[in-house]
């Protein structure tokens, strides 16, 4: 194992709230983070969000804020939930930080010196989902893969970078590196798509298009392309080119991302440290989809889960096991509650919590809670030592493969294995029967417990460190290193042993999906309370809808001409609840003293009141015809 492990997730996209593809690579990056520094590795692990962009402007307009603002409350939901989900990151890097700008200039003006960008008129087929040019043999059918939308022509002089100068080394990069890619099946994927002759990359985009971004060094008139931005904070944030923590680390660097973004990171970021002189990163890690119905989830599919709900109801740990036990890396898995229950009642529950409150309560019972000391081992000990020491090997063998699920199975099939010792040396028996041998027993069920916590840790650190907690040990989480727990010499637990808790109660997947639950997690939380005069300000009237006009390119919002005595227009999000017909004479309720907002370059005076439900949006209306323009209280 290197002295070193830097490791990083995607910046993620602060077009939307994260969800739980976000927070299953956040969540693998921070297991293999802290499975390294229990190996007693030097770890760095970085996330953090990508700002710049059409997706990003699309995204603030609509939600009628400045691209500034919307980034800085956007970005401030991934930092917030990181936390929340015991995420051990050493820092968390955004693109629109200065630092940051000032690297992304110095790599443009590096690669143009060197001759590799060159100003061209170019045109051809735009995600703008993607952001970027699609060639016609990447469409399905026409259509962006991911997106599922005909891309738009455009034709326009730019700036390109000669990504093909450095084809024919790439390929030969990816072929003497065999992990540089992996799983293999990526690796692949990248080769053949290298077969093909690679186009260069283009790598700006007109100010007159798009403002927000990073100015070229060598042209004020232009931003630079989101990903040739966002891909180099992998070396920013490390303080590249000087700084301490990019020499230390980038040399040992290691991406996690999803098959999605794989071409950028398996071809254009490697031909971007290339021309800019810079080592290519180590390795390349990547996973697939979770699915939900056979699809991918996705916010443009409307069908993301969030992964504060599942938290909040099953609890962190049970959520962060479900996720690295049920995908294989690599593959795509299909996410559904039913099987998290089930993971929870039998994997938790049953097997893990019953052997945690089993064996310390024998030890409570029989010692009073204190250490027992071991005497001669017995057969039955030497073979639960072997199982313990395998289980060590097979598990940091399987961490080392990124085979999360077999290395948490190897841990299952020892849970397995001191659930039968139990069984098999009858403690309960022995504490009427054997007094002597009974110690050496309990000893090796409660070093079985350590070894088995020290495992856990870096999937569950709140569970193992739970389960250190009643073992008495002073040392616990990270400071219990992965090499000193197989030393059989050493204390299986210095007490005294507390009384155990349940730690992982069963759930009655009936009830949890009553309906009861279900109102419990939409009502939303009260507000503070506010005066009467404070509600006074708000000026509400009722209005007659004479005029409706949609807003080219929203998919949510509509123009409403809105008769309140005076006429007045204002831009409603109501596009996927409401057509034309359903509105053209309808009155309803308005907030005309709301400061004017811009929403997709129509300006709206004035708010319409409507509830949300898990049906839909409901508009406020007057339950018979009142005259417009009159006040409501
Ligand atoms: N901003 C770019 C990445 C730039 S990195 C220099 C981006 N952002 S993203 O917000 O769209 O995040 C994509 C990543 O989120 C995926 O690569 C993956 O890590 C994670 N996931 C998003 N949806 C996912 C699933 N449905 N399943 C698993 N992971 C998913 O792309």
């Amino acid at each position: 194992m290197t002295e070193r492990y830097y490791v990083t997730t995607p910046i993620y996209y602060v077009n939307a709230a994260p969800h739980l593809g976000h927070a299953y690579t956040t969540i693998v990056a921070d297991v293999l983070a802290r499975y390294h520094r229990l190996a007693g590795v030097k770890t760095f692990f970085l996330t953090g969000t990508d700002e710049h962009g059409d997706k990003i402007v699309k995204a603030a307009e609509e939600a009628g804020q400045s691209p500034k603002e919307y980034v800085d409350m956007i970005s401030a939901l991934f930092s917030d939930l990181w936390p929340k989900l015991n995420i051990s990151n050493n820092d968390f890097i955004r693109t629109t930080d200065e630092a940051h700008k000032d690297v992304v200039r110095m790599i443009l003006s590096r690669v143009q010196e060197k001759g590799d960008i060159y100003f061209s008129e170019y045109e051809g087929l735009y995600c703008f989902g993607c952001e970027r040019f699609y060639m016609e043999r990447e469409l399905v059918d026409g259509k962006c893969p991911d997106h599922q939308e005909e891309p738009t022509v455009i034709k326009e002089s730019n700036y390109f970078f000669r990504m093909s100068n450095y084809q024919d080394w790439l390929i030969d990069h990816i072929n003497r590196n065999p992990g540089f890619i992996r799983p293999e099946r990526y690796k692949n994927e990248v080769l053949s798509f290298l077969k093909e002759p690679l186009e260069d990359l283009c790598i700006s985009r007109p100010k007159t298009r798009l403002s927000w971004g990073i100015t070229l060094p060598f042209d004020e008139q232009y931003v630079t392309y989101v990903w040739f931005d966002a891909l180099i904070n992998y070396i920013s944030a490390l303080g590249y080119p000087d700084g301490d923590l990019f020499k230390a680390n980038w040399p040992v660097a290691q991406h996690l991302v999803a098959k999605d973004i794989l071409k950028p990171h398996g071809i254009y970021w490697p031909c971007m440290l290339k021309a800019a002189g810079i080592e290519p990163y180590r390795h390349l890690n990547v996973h697939g989809y979770w699915n939900i119905n056979e699809g991918k989830m996705s916010k443009s599919l409307g069908n993301v889960v969030k992964p504060l709900e599942l938290v909040d109801i099953y609890g962190l740990d049970a959520f962060r096991y479900f996720l690295m036990r049920d995908m294989v890396f690599g593959l795509d898995s299909e996410f559904s509650e039913e099987a998290l229950i089930g993971r929870i009642n039998a994997d938790l529950a049953n097997d893990l919590g019953n052997l945690v409150s089993r064996s310390v309560s024998m030890v409570y019972k029989y010692f009073k809670g204190e250490a027992p000391k071991p005497g001669e081992a017995a057969t039955a000990d030497l073979d639960l030592k072997g199982n313990a020491l395998e289980t060590i090997e097979a598990y940091s063998r399987y961490m080392n493969e990124l085979a999360f699920h077999k290395a948490l199975i190897s841990i299952w099939d020892f849970i397995g294995k001191v659930n039968k010792y139990i069984v098999v040396t009858e403690p309960w028996v022995l504490a009427k029967s054997d007094r002597g041998r009974l110690p050496t027993v309990l000893w090796h069920v409660m070093k079985s417990l350590k070894i088995i916590s020290v495992l856990l840790w870096p999937v569950m650190p709140e569970t193992a460190e739970k389960i250190q907690g009643l073992l008495g040990l002073s040392r616990k989480g990270e400071e219990l290193k992965l090499q000193d727990i197989g030393d059989w010499t050493a204390g299986a637990f210095e007490g005294p042993v507390s009384k155990a808790p349940h730690l992982f109660p069963r759930i009655d997947a009936e009830k949890k999906q009553g309906p009861e639950d279900q109102k419990k997690k939409k009502t939303p939380k009260a507000q503070p309370m506010i005066s009467f005069q404070d509600f006074q300000k708000l000026d509400l009237r009722v209005g007659t809808v004479k005029a409706v006009e949609a807003i080219p390119k929203s998919k949510k919002l509509i123009k409403l001409t809105v008769d309140i005595g005076e006429e007045r227009t204002v831009v409603a999000g109501i596009v996927e609840h409401y057509n034309e017909a359903d509105l053209v004479g309808k009155q309803v309720i308005l907030v005309i003293n709301l400061e004017p907002v811009k929403l997709m370059g129509v300006e709206s005076r004035g708010m319409v009141l409507a509830a949300e439900d898990e049906s839909g949006v409901h508009l406020l209306v007057p339950d018979s015809e009142t005259v417009p323009g009159s006040k409501v209280r």
